[in-house]
């Protein structure tokens, strides 16, 4: 059953420029009790889909219907049903997490009681509990991301939309964090979760939609998107980085398409079909050239790579371009 489904979602925003189109005719289904990550760099319009279904904006065009209830007409209802948390979750700095949980839910109308107990439940099951009597200033990144993880199971919510719940923070945390978020799943609860991480998607959800422009370009399970760029991939790591070229130029020779070069030119790699066979005859004609190698092999296809191959693109040029932009922009 179809938990969560959006149709041809717009929404332009005017900006001194022209009109930005944040969602340019998005479409998404997620069949309930599963996990959908919404894939895709700074501004791929993310965020603007997930608050949409929020009901925090209206879209331009478009229907969006959650659990069976039409986000435009009954927002409300919506909201009764729903936890959501990410880049625009309010967390009161002043309030302590114990207290900023309880706020929530006396939001919910929850009673005092159990919005109290409701509180320490989360504050124990989020490991917060020596934080949980200070003020959310202090609290680590981590610590953050958890207390507003928190904030959204309030009411434990039968569909959860989770913003980048890691962006930011460190590989323990993360991983930590992906536990959580695990351990949530397999109770039931359908979860939209967004990313710029192709290996969070990979690892949490059981369906991937990449999104790019404010549009979905690929959708599948991630073998299903790793699939659509071919069997495997030849990588070599050269002794002498002027070697890149000719050894580019052999790698393509057996591969599908150009070789890619890595950026301090001591790798290159090529997508092939047979890739066995292609690693013998690379290494076969790359001894011959004389081209010295640190090390050889192939490798299954990274969502990285499916991300380059459907935009031309990888996620992280696209984040460094972003960055460069906000960079002028100051
Ligand atoms: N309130 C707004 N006014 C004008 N433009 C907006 C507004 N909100 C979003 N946009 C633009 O819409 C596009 C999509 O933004 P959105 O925040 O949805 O991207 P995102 O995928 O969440 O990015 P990020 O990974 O950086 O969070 C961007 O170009 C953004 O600049
Ligand atoms: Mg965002």
């Amino acid at each position: 059953m179809t938990i969560i489904e959006a149709r041809g979602l717009k929404k332009t925003y005017k900006s001194k420029s022209g009109p930005v189109h944040a969602l340019d005719g998005l479409d998404l289904s997620v069949p309930q009790g599963t996990v959908k990550a919404l894939l895709g760099p700074n501004g791929a319009g993310k965020t603007t889909v997930v608050k949409v279904l929020t009901t925090l904006i209206q879209p331009t065009e478009g229907t969006a219907v959650v659990d069976g209830i039409d986000v435009l007409s009954n927002p409300r209802a919506v909201r009764r049903i729903i936890g959501a948390s990410g880049q625009y979750a309010a967390v009161d700095e002043n309030l302590t997490g114990f207290e900023n949980l309880e706020m929530v839910g006396r939001l919910y109308h929850l009673g005092a009681k159990t919005a109290r107990r409701r509180a320490q439940e989360l504050i124990d099951q989020f490991e917060l509990t020596e934080a949980g009597n200070r003020p959310v200033k202090g609290f680590s990144g981590g610590m953050r991301r958890r207390i507003d993880l928190a904030g959204a199971l309030v009411i434990n919510p039968k569909i959860l939309f989770l913003d980048e719940p890691t962006t930011g923070l460190d590989p323990r945390s993360r991983l930590a964090l992906w536990q959580i978020i695990k351990n949530l799943v397999n109770d039931g609860t359908t979860l939209l979760l967004t990313t710029q991480y192709l290996e969070e998607a990979d690892h949490l959800a059981d369906d991937i939609a990449v999104i790019d422009g404010g549009k979905v370009i690929a959708e599948g399970t991630s073998d299903q998107l790793k699939a659509q760029i071919g069997g495997h991939r030849v990588v070599v790591a050269l002794v002498d980085e002027a070697e890149a070229g000719a050894a580019s130029e052999i790698l393509a020779r057996h591969g599908e398409g150009e070789a890619r070069v890595s950026s301090d030119r001591r790798s290159v790699e090529v997508a092939v079909t047979d890739g066995p066979r292609a690693l013998q005859y690379v290494l076969a004609d790359l001894g011959q050239a004389g081209v010295g190698l640190h090390d050889a092999g192939m490798r299954r296809p990274t969502l990285d790579d499916v991300f380059l191959k459907l935009t031309g693109h990888t996620a992280e040029q696209e984040q460094d371009a972003n960055a460069a932009e906000m960079e002028k922009a100051k």
